[in-house]
């Protein structure tokens, strides 16, 4: 009608009728559509994020932005072009009416860059937000007898919930952004549309323009504005693909602190290895230091234990050996070469680590056994097996070397992961053996074996253990006491204990253990928070001693 009007009536008074008719309807939809793709995008995404396909959604983020951006730069091209053609039509048409259309342009463009930038900012946000709860939900699932042990589950699935909801904020901000992205641009198309058929009427009525013309470029820029429409859907689109990108591009470009570019393979490799007033701090906390200026020596054919109170730095050096982290002054030289001078590969086939908290892959036995050398023929694994003192509990297995390990190992008990991690680090016949509190999960009977196995090996390796049960310290050659992150003494079993320092006390301690137990034994009924002030002292008396019993 509001054609009619200018055409067959050429009047303003019927055109101005219908159009504000036209201008209230099409307002009202443009709300309802900005408001259901709003919405739409709201139930959409926190349905997918509580549907329990959280973890994956982690691994998406390249896919999100590989399909999206796919997806979009094809239909981008296709609306581009098409805005293109129909605008040079348009401009055939009528130049004038075609500069009222261009006036529009710039609003628009401020409009989607300011979005734009908007959006990408939000998506990144929430892959961020999503990595969290992602986080919160692996580590509980992976601890998930921890958190039982301690009914600790509720506040887990309240932490959860909470990132989640954190997460949900940001979805239905972006679904506001969508919205009023939508409903500006319709708003801003509609101004366009009046400001045409205002103009054009005049042009019309004034006799400048024929009612055809008119209405072919009407129709054109109907047309135009739907390919604007769909290049600004897929403008959101692609905004949430760079945004994802953005992310993903974080984590390439990413360059590790600790390079591992050694090229050294030398044919022979010794095993001399020697700490030289080497001073270390975690990158996580670089202004503690937690090795201060220590030397020491390791010698091919000789065990050397470290020991000395928990805390004190015995892990740490061996992070340090094994070229996890490098020292912020002084080296650690093997053979007289600094440790990361070495190719990588090559120098973990010669060191060996039993950790301390030996983790094992959801995989078979003889899988975790032959871990780095897949190659290794089963009678290697067996006699690894063996000399680990693994081989009698593994054959018992219902599988054998075939049976399942579970995640973490967890379908194994303490002493028989320890046994496996052995097996593990024996199969590679090392150089320098690193058993890191290996046998500390085992009992006295399997430990002795283990021992006597390790004790043949010995002889031919550069030995480090870390261990707090006396039996095993006192036959090495050499013993450090490690505390506060400095060597307190040095040299064998019989002159330190001579010398009555640290170590002698802490092995009269251990021997002593079952007494001072007994002494400090003092059962509380509340949580040591909950004790009145004259108790508190009594609880932290306890925790000391506690912890300087142990090595
Ligand atoms: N990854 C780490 N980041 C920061 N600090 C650490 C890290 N690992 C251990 N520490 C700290 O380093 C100190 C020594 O730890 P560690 O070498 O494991 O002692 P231990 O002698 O018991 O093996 C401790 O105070 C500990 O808090
Ligand atoms: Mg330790």
């Amino acid at each position: 009608r509001a054609i009619d009007g200018i055409v067959i009536q050429k009047s303003m008074d019927h055109f101005a009728k219908p159009l504000i008719t036209l201008t209230v309807l099409a307002l009202v939809s443009s709300i309802a559509t900005g408001f259901r793709g709003g919405v739409f995008s709201v139930t959409f995404l926190s349905m997918v994020y509580l549907t329990g396909d959280i973890i994956s959604r982690l691994t998406s983020d390249t896919t999100q932005v590989s399909d999206l951006i796919s997806q979009n730069v094809n239909l981008f091209l296709r609306s581009f072009v098409k805005a293109v053609g129909i605008f040079i039509f348009m401009f055939g048409m009528s130049w004038k009416l075609s500069v009222v259309t261009i006036m529009g342009f710039p609003y628009i463009a401020v409009v989607s860059k300011l979005y734009g930038e908007y959006y990408k900012k939000l998506t990144k946000e929430v892959q961020t937000a999503l990595a969290q709860a992602n986080k919160v939900a692996e580590e509980t699932i992976s601890a998930m007898r921890t958190v039982r042990s301690f009914a600790n589950e509720d506040q887990e699935a309240d932490s959860y919930y909470s990132r989640l909801q954190e997460m949900f904020v940001l979805n239905k901000k972006q679904a506001v952004a969508y919205a009023c992205f939508m409903w500006s641009s319709y708003i801003s198309e509609l101004a366009l549309q009046v400001a045409i058929l205002y103009y054009g009427g005049h042009l019309v009525v004034t006799n400048q323009m024929s009612g055809g013309t008119l209405i072919s470029f009407v129709i054109y820029e109907l047309e135009l504005g739907e390919a604007l429409e769909s290049i600004s859907s897929v403008y959101t689109g692609l905004m949430q693909g760079v945004g994802a990108a953005e992310k993903v591009f974080e984590y390439i470009d990413r360059k590790p602190k600790h390079i591992l570019d050694g090229q050294q393979a030398p044919e022979t490799f010794e095993g001399q290895v020697e700490f030289k007033n080497v001073t270390f701090a975690y990158p996580t906390r670089p202004e503690m230091d937690i090795l201060k200026n220590v030397s020491f020596n390791l010698r091919p054919g000789q065990v050397t234990a470290l020991v000395g109170p928990s805390g004190g730095g015995k892990s740490s050096c061996v992070c340090l050996l094994e070229n996890f982290y490098a020292p912020q002054q002084g080296h650690v030289l093997v053979d007289g070469q600094p440790v990361n001078s070495y190719q990588h590969k090559y120098y973990h086939s010669k060191v060996a680590l039993v950790s301390q908290e030996p983790v094992l892959f959801a995989r078979t036995v003889q899988m975790n056994i032959s871990y780095g050398v897949p190659e290794a023929p089963m009678e290697a694994v067996i006699r690894a097996a063996i000399n680990g003192n693994a081989h009698d509990f593994i054959t018992g297995l219902s599988k054998g070397y075939e049976t399942g390990v579970g995640e973490k190992g967890a379908q194994l008990s303490g002493g028989q992961k320890q046994r496996v991690a052995i097996a593990r680090a024996l199969i590679r016949n090392p150089r320098i053996l690193i058993l890191d509190e290996a046998t500390s999960a085992l009992d006295s009977e399997s430990e002795y074996i283990v021992q006597q196995a390790l004790n043949n090996l010995m002889r031919e390796h550069t030995v480090l253990v870390i261990a707090h049960r006396l039996s095993t310290v006192e036959r090495a050659d050499n013993i450090l006491v490690i505390d506060k992150g400095c060597v307190a003494e040095q040299g064998p079993h019989a002159e330190l204990m001579a010398r009555g320092g640290l170590y002698c006390k802490l092995v009269q301690r251990q021997i002593l253990g079952t007494v001072i137990d007994a002494d400090v034994h003092n059962p509380s009924p509340a949580p040591p928070w909950k004790l009145k002030e004259g108790d508190k002292e009594s609880a932290e008396d306890c925790s000391d001693t506690e912890n300087e019993a142990r090595y």
